[in-house]
């Protein structure tokens, strides 16, 4: 890329950057959370999720010592959990190994997990200046299109030359003077941060995805190869290599009264450690999921079939029927089934307070009012509002 876009671009930038909670501080713990939470998603679902999140873990040693469903109960909602689950990890590790101090370096970042070159180019150049790239596919889009690169950008040795391109171009801008610091003017002026979410800014606010980006405005577009060759429009090439898998579920609201059954899944895999309603692999018809209760301990007063749903992971997509199963009064302690089994009874209260569960039953939970990711279900909220 060419350097003469590092003065227009990073003027736009520091003219026009959207006031985000994330740019009033210099702290690497905080950069790095929003960072995480931003890769896959939206800036304005971030925000109050970023907010809720340091408020309840402020700093390195919180997060260290939160208790996990604590945790994945401040993530629920944002999906992609292995992202928390590996940020505690890395937590662990500052505070075990480096004395609690964040490391300085992209190189020393990566090591940490879940951190990868990108969050790690982000961290170092936002919080220490380091001149270092953070290419996200918002960037490999800019990128591609200033390149005019018709190659595929999903490609790893793609985005690997977008990172070479990206950090010899920076080698041009000024060292950081002062870094790392949480307070207003730590910086007097860090380029290399301000350069790299220039870039991301860029991809957000002018140089859209598809075909309509918003040329007119873009602060280097004389430098733009795609514009010139009227590619614009037409770059970046993804091409996708695997499909989603297809997976058919049967999910089951099995209910006693107020209580619903629902289970911790495995500590490891996809959506490790939350709860979930009983659910299995096929298609059952309504005698095998009355006869898959009963294999639990449950006998079926009732059965109804609930609407069919779908969920979309990074791998799979869940095709799920459902079914409401009633069943009678729960003998034996409340919340533990009498049988000793792994199905725990909670009501609305419960399940939306304290029992993470995946937006992926978003579908069925809301049936008996809880709002995964919502934090809080409809009568509580009602609840306040009332002033109860
Ligand atoms: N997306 C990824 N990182 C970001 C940042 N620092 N600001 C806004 N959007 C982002």
């Amino acid at each position: 890329m060419n350097a003469e876009i590092v003065k227009p671009l990073t003027d736009w930038y520091r003219a026009n950057r959207r006031d985000l909670p994330w740019r009033h501080t210099s702290d690497p713990y905080r950069i790095w959370v929003s960072e995480i939470m931003l890769q896959q998603t939206r800036v304005e679902s971030v925000k109050a999720y970023y907010q809720r999140f340091l408020e309840a873990l402020p700093d390195l040693s919180a997060l260290a010592e939160a208790d996990e469903e604590r945790l994945l109960k401040l993530w629920e909602g944002l999906g992609y959990y292995s992202r928390v689950r590996n940020m505690q990890r890395a937590a662990r590790t500052v505070v075990e190994d480096f004395k609690g101090a964040f490391p300085r370096t992209k190189e020393e970042m990566e090591k940490l997990p879940g951190i990868g070159s990108y969050t790690a180019g982000a961290v170092a150049s936002i919080a220490f200046g380091e001149r270092v790239p953070a290419v996200d596919g918002n960037v490999l889009r800019v990128w591609a299109r200033m390149t005019a690169d018709d190659r595929n950008i999903l490609l790893p040795s793609v985005k690997k030359e977008a990172e070479r391109d990206i950090a010899g171009l920076m080698q041009t801008l000024p060292a950081a003077r002062t870094s790392g610091q949480d307070h207003p003017g730590a910086f007097h002026e860090n380029a290399a941060g301000d350069f790299n979410q220039a870039l991301i800014e860029l991809g957000a606010l002018l140089c859209l995805p598809g075909e309509k980006p918003l040329c007119e405005a873009c602060p280097v577009r004389p430098f733009c190869g795609a514009e010139r060759r009227g590619l614009a429009g037409v770059l970046p090439i993804r091409e996708k290599k695997t499909e989603r898998r297809i997976e058919r579920r049967t999910v089951l609201l099995v209910r006693s009264g107020e209580l619903t059954a629902v289970r911790k899944r495995p500590d490891s895999g996809l959506l490790a450690g939350m709860y979930e309603f009983p659910n299995v692999r096929g298609e059952l018809t309504a005698e095998q999921a009355v006869a898959y209760t009963s294999e639990n301990g449950y006998d079926a007063l009732r059965i109804r079939p609930l609407p069919a749903a779908r969920h979309l992971f990074s791998h799979v997509e869940w095709r799920m029927t459902g079914y409401e199963i009633r069943i009678g009064a729960l003998s034996g302690e409340r919340g533990r089934s009498a049988h000793g089994r792994d199905w725990i009874f909670a009501d609305a209260k419960e399940l939306s307070g304290e029992r993470p569960l995946p937006a992926a039953f978003s579908a069925y939970a809301k049936l008996i009012h809880v709002f995964p990711g919502k934090g809080k279900s409809r009568e509580e909220e009602q609840e306040e509002r009332n002033g109860r």
